[in-house]
C-alpha cells in the first residue's frame, strides 16, 4: 500500500511542527505548503535531513503550488495570521476569510476526496468558511479546538490533583473563544466527576472554578507569555490526534468543531461537540445531556460563533 500524504498548508509554526511530528510518527508523506517562499522547502528539507537520525522512512516536501498537494489524504490547515498579544481571535477574521477562500479553492482543485482539519481561528468560523469555499462534505471538513481546550483543562486538572493525565477525561463544548463550555460534569478524573472531587476535598469549588477560568483563556495566556504569536505544540499534538484517528479509523470520540445539523438543537452550523472520528471522517455526533445551566453557556457560546458567521458573510457575498 502506498503511503499517505498529508498536506499541511500554513508552514508557520504550527505548521512546521506538525510537519515534524507527522514525520516521527511515520504518518505518511508530508508537503508543507505556504505563501512564503523558501520558508515551507526550508522546513521540509531541516525535517528531512532529521529522518535518518530516527529512520522515519518518509518524504517532506516544501511547496508554493497547490499543484503539490495533488491526491492528498489529509489537509491540515493553519494558513493564516496568528494573535499577537491584544487581539482576540475574532480580530483575525477579516484576513483569514480571504485566506480560507484560497484554501478552499486549492483543496477542492486538488484532493477532493481529503479529510480536512481546521485550525486557523476563529476557528468555529474558519472552519464553516472552508467548507463553504472547498464544497466538501460536511463530514470531512472539521475545526480543531476541543481537543485542545480540553487537553488544557486536563493538564490543569492533573496540576491540581497529582493524578496521571492518562486518567483524566476532560471535555469542553461550544466555540473555542473565551465563552467555551467546560463540561464539569461530565469531566473525570480516576472516574469521578469534578464535581465528586470537591465534595471528597481534592479541591474546593473556587480551585475548580479556576480551573475553568483560566482553561476559557489557556490561549490568551499562551500569547502573554510568547509575545509574537500563539500556541504551537499542543495545538499540533490535537490535531494529529485527530488525523490518526481519520487515517487509522480509530473512531474515537473526541471534541471537534463538527457540523451540526438537528443535534444539540442546531440548524447546520460547525461548533465544538464530542464526534466518532474513523475513516468516515466526522461520523456522528456525541450528544452530552445538558443541564439548563450548561445549555445556557452552550447557546451563549453558539450565538458567538453565529455572529461571526454573520459577520463573514457580510464581507464575502458569495457566502451568504
Ligand atoms: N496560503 C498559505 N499560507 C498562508 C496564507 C495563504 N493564503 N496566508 C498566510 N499563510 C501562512 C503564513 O505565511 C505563515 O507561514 O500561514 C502561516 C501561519 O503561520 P504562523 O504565523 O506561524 O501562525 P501559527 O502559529 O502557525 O498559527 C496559524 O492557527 O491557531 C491558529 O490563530 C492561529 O490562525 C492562526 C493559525
Amino acid at each position: 500500500m502506498a503511503r499517505k500524504k498529508i498536506a499541511l498548508i500554513g508552514s508557520g509554526m504550527i505548521g512546521g511542527t506538525l510537519a515534524h511530528i507527522a514525520a516521527r510518527e511515520e504518518l505518511g508523506d508530508v508537503v508543507l505548503f505556504d505563501i512564503a517562499e523558501g520558508l515551507p522547502q526550508g522546513k521540509a528539507l531541516d525535517l528531512a535531513e532529521s529522518t535518518p537520525v530516527y529512520n522515519a522512512s518518509v518524504s517532506l516536501k516544501g511547496a508554493n503550488d497547490y499543484a503539490d498537494i495533488k491526491g492528498a489524504d489529509v489537509c491540515i490547515v493553519t494558513a493564516g495570521v496568528a494573535r499577537k498579544p491584544g487581539m482576540s481571535r475574532d480580530d483575525l477574521l477579516g484576513i483569514n476569510l480571504k485566506v480560507m477562500k484560497a484554501v478552499g479553492e486549492g483543496l477542492k482543485a486538488n484532493c477532493p476526496d481529503a479529510f480536512v482539519i481546521c485550525i486557523t481561528n476563529p476557528l468555529d468560523a474558519m472552519v464553516w468558511a472552508l467548507q463553504q469555499f472547498s464544497g466538501f462534505k460536511t463530514n470531512k471538513v472539521v475545526g480543531m479546538a476541543g481537543v485542545l481546550d480540553s487537553s488544557r483543562f486536563a493538564y490543569f486538572l492533573s496540576e491540581k490533583t497529582g493524578v496521571s493525565v492518562a486518567d483524566i477525561h476532560a471535555w469542553t463544548l461550544a466555540g473555542h473563544g473565551d465563552d467555551m463550555v467546560p463540561m464539569v460534569r461530565h469531566s473525570t478524573v480516576g472516574g469521578l466527576p469534578l464535581p465528586e472531587l470537591v465534595k471528597q476535598g481534592w479541591m474546593t469549588q473556587a480551585d475548580l472554578d479556576g480551573i475553568v477560568d483560566r482553561t476559557r483563556k489557556g490561549g490568551g495566556e499562551i500569547v502573554a507569555l510568547l509575545k509574537t504569536g500563539s500556541a504551537y505544540y499542543a495545538p499540533a499534538e490535537s490535531a494529529i490526534s485527530m488525523a490518526k484517528a481519520y487515517l487509522n479509523d480509530q473512531k474515537r470520540v473526541l471534541p471537534v468543531a463538527a457540523w451540526c445539523q438537528g443535534e444539540y438543537g442546531l440548524d447546520g452550523m460547525y461548533v465544538g461537540v464530542p464526534a466518532v472520528l474513523g475513516a468516515g471522517g466526522a461520523e456522528k455526533v456525541v450528544e452530552f445531556d445538558l443541564n439548563d445551566a450548561e445549555r445556557a453557556m452552550f447557546a451563549k457560546s453558539v450565538t458567538s460563533v453565529q455572529g461571526l458567521i454573520a459577520a463573514c458573510k457580510e464581507i464575502d457575498g458569495s457566502l451568504a
